[in-house]
C-alpha cells in the first residue's frame, strides 16, 4: 500500500481486500471486548474545512480505541485559515504528529500536503473524491452480499467527490458499475478514462431506471454538495427525476440493498419510504466509517 491515502484510485484491488479484512477483525475485536491498541502514543491531526458529523466523530473515536490521540483542527482557527502556505503546514505539522486526515474543497491541498509533509495523509473528503467513504460502502456490500463478482452497482444523481470514488473503486474490486446522471453533472474526466480500462463493466447513461436494472447496490447522494449551497435551486431543477424511489428499486433486483453516504434529503435524492426501508444497511454502512477508517490509520500510522 502507499504511504498516503488521497484518492481511491491509490489502492490496488489486493490493497482494499487488505484493508476490508483488517476492518472486519477491527470490528469484531471491538465488538467481543478484545484491546486492538495499534497505535499507542501516535497522534492524528484532523484538519477541517468543511462540516463533519460521521468523518470526525469515526476518527476521533476510533483513534481513541486504537490507543492513540485525535486532535481536531477547524481551519478555521489554524493559520492555514489566515494564508499561511500548505507547504509551510505540512512541514511544520509533520513535526509533531503521526498522520494527518484532511476535509477540504480542492484536491490539490491534499495532494500539496502530501509532497511537502513527512507524515502519511488521509483525504478525509474533498470536492473530488472521498475514498474512506468509499471504503466503508465496499465494506458494507462485502457484509450483505460476500463477495464483489458478479456484482453491479448503481449510482443515481450527481458526479460528485462520491460518484467518482464509487467508479474507481466499484471498478477496481471487480464489479459492474452503471451511473445515471445529467447531461452538464458528469463524474470527473479522469474517472471516465479510468473507467475505460474496465471494458463491459461501466456504463454512464442519463436514466435511472436503465441504471439500476438488475442492480444489487443502489446508491445515491445529496444533488447540492457542500460548497455548492448557492447552486440549490438550478440543481433541484436539473436532478429532478434523478430519485431513488420504488420506481428505480423495481428496476434493481428484489435483494438490492440501498447505501446513503449521508447526510440525506428526503424527497430529493431518495424517498423517505426508500431510505427506511433500507435503513439498516445505510446505518451499517455509517457505522463501518469507523471500521474502515480505523484499518487503514493502522496500515498508514503504524
Ligand atoms: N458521509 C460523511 O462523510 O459524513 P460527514 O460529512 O458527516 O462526515
Ligand atoms: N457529496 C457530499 C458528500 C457528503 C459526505 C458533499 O460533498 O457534501
Amino acid at each position: 500500500m502507499k504511504k498516503h491515502l488521497l484518492k481511491m484510485a491509490d489502492l490496488t484491488r489486493d490493497d482494499i481486500i487488505e484493508l476490508l479484512n483488517l476492518a472486519d477483525q477491527l470490528k469484531y475485536e471491538l465488538k467481543h471486548g478484545i484491546s486492538h491498541r495499534h497505535l499507542e502514543g501516535k497522534t492524528l491531526g484532523m484538519i477541517f474545512q468543511k462540516s463533519s458529523t460521521r468523518t470526525r466523530v469515526s476518527f476521533e473515536t476510533g483513534m481513541y480505541q486504537l490507543g492513540g490521540n485525535a486532535l481536531f483542527l477547524s481551519s478555521k482557527d489554524l493559520q492555514i485559515g489566515r494564508g499561511e502556505p500548505v507547504e509551510d503546514t505540512a512541514r511544520v505539522l509533520s513535526r509533531y504528529l503521526d498522520g494527518i486526515m484532511i476535509r477540504t474543497f480542492e484536491q490539490k491541498e491534499v495532494e500539496d500536503l502530501a509532497e511537502y509533509g513527512s507524515i502519511p495523509i488521509i483525504n478525509g473528503l474533498t470536492d473530488y473524491c472521498h475514498p474512506c467513504q468509499v471504503l466503508a460502502d465496499l465494506m458494507t456490500i462485502r457484509e450483505y452480499k460476500g463477495q464483489f463478482d458478479g456484482l453491479k452497482m448503481t449510482y443515481i444523481g450527481d458526479g460528485n467527490n462520491m460518484a467518482n470514488s464509487l467508479i474507481v473503486g466499484g471498478l477496481t474490486v471487480g464489479m459492474k458499475v452503471s451511473v445515471a446522471c445529467p447531461e452538464g453533472y458528469h463524474p470527473d474526466r479522469s474517472v471516465l478514462d479510468f473507467a475505460k480500462g474496465f471494458e463491459g463493466m461501466f456504463e454512464l447513461t442519463d436514466s435511472p431506471v436503465g441504471a439500476a436494472k438488475d442492480a444489487d447496490v443502489i446508491f445515491t447522494d445529496v444533488w447540492a454538495s457542500m460548497g455548492q449551497e448557492g447552486e440549490a435551486q438550478i440543481r433541484k431543477k436539473a436532478f429532478a427525476g434523478y430519485q431513488v424511489n420504488d420506481e428505480v428499486m423495481s428496476a434493481a433486483r428484489q435483494d438490492a440493498i440501498v447505501q446513503h453516504c449521508l447526510p440525506a434529503h428526503r424527497e430529493e435524492e431518495i424517498t423517505a419510504k426508500v431510505f427506511e426501508a433500507h435503513a439498516d444497511e445505510i446505518f451499517d454502512e455509517a457505522e463501518n466509517r469507523l471500521h474502515a477508517q480505523k484499518a487503514v490509520m493502522v496500515r498508514l500510522l503504524k
